[in-house]
């Protein structure tokens, strides 16, 4: 909630000035297109958040059902299917780029496969094809984390390593921010799903089917 509430207000403003990414050379539908992204993101971070609340999801199989719906269609999907086209534009160079496309798209695949799941009554799957995306979701914010702890090691650097070039510097945090971001969180979640797997396959989920 600290990051939606840090990170939404400028693109609600719909003033192009407030961007915390440069927009220069850029369409307006690029700007769009991020303001889309950044409100379908923020929803995705929200309905996530009630998803795996353990109380809710007991006691309100319903409101489950429903939040989840919302986080997929009004959130997952747009934000990953905007951030696909965003990521392959993106100023911050061909590492970012990379990691952007495939981050989505791992997004998109693992969301589905737990909407599916939870569709099917697959509840055990459903619930660990749902735990990968939600960490997913909130791997934006280990995204800026580590994006800090870059800046703070790298900018000593900038008339070494970088050769007085800001540019490669700011290109280099972006990079490292982009792929450390997700793949550690996702790393770290496939080992705690296997060594408590069977508690997490085998816990139910009141409810959990969707739609
Ligand atoms: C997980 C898949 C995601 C992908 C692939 C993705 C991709 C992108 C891309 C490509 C940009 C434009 C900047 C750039 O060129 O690098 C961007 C910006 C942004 N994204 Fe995402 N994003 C994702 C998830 C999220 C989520 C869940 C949020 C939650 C709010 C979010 C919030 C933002 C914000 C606020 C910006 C604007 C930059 C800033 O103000 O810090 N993104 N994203």
């Amino acid at each position: 909630m600290a990051f939606v509430a840090f990170a939404l207000p400028p693109y609600l403003t719909f003033d192009p000035a407030q961007s915390r990414i440069p927009l220069a050379g850029t369409p307006r539908a690029y700007y769009l297109l991020l303001v889309s992204h950044v409100v379908c993101g923020s929803i995705a971070i929200l309905a996530g958040c009630l998803q795996i609340w353990p109380w809710l999801r007991e006691r309100y199989p319903d409101v489950h059902r429903r939040t989840g719906q919302i986080y997929v269609f009004a959130g997952v999907l747009p934000a990953g299917a905007i951030g696909l086209v965003i990521g392959a534009l993106t100023p911050f160079g061909p590492v970012l780029r990379a990691s952007n496309v495939l981050l989505a798209t791992v997004w998109l695949a693992v969301t589905v496969t737990g909407y599916r799941a939870g569709r099917q009554y697959r509840l055990a799957d459903h619930r660990r094809w749902m735990i990968r995306s939600v960490v997913l979701t909130l791997s934006i914010i280990t995204n800026r984390m580590w994006a800090v702890i870059w800046v703070l090691a790298l900018v000593p650097q900038l008339q070494t390593t970088f050769g007085g070039s800001e540019a490669l510097m700011i290109q280099t945090v972006a990079g490292l921010s982009g792929w450390l971001g997700w793949v550690l969180p996702l790393l770290a979640t496939e080992w705690w799903m296997e060594t408590r797997g069977s508690r997490v396959a085998a816990k139910p989920v009141p409810g959990a089917a969707v739609g």
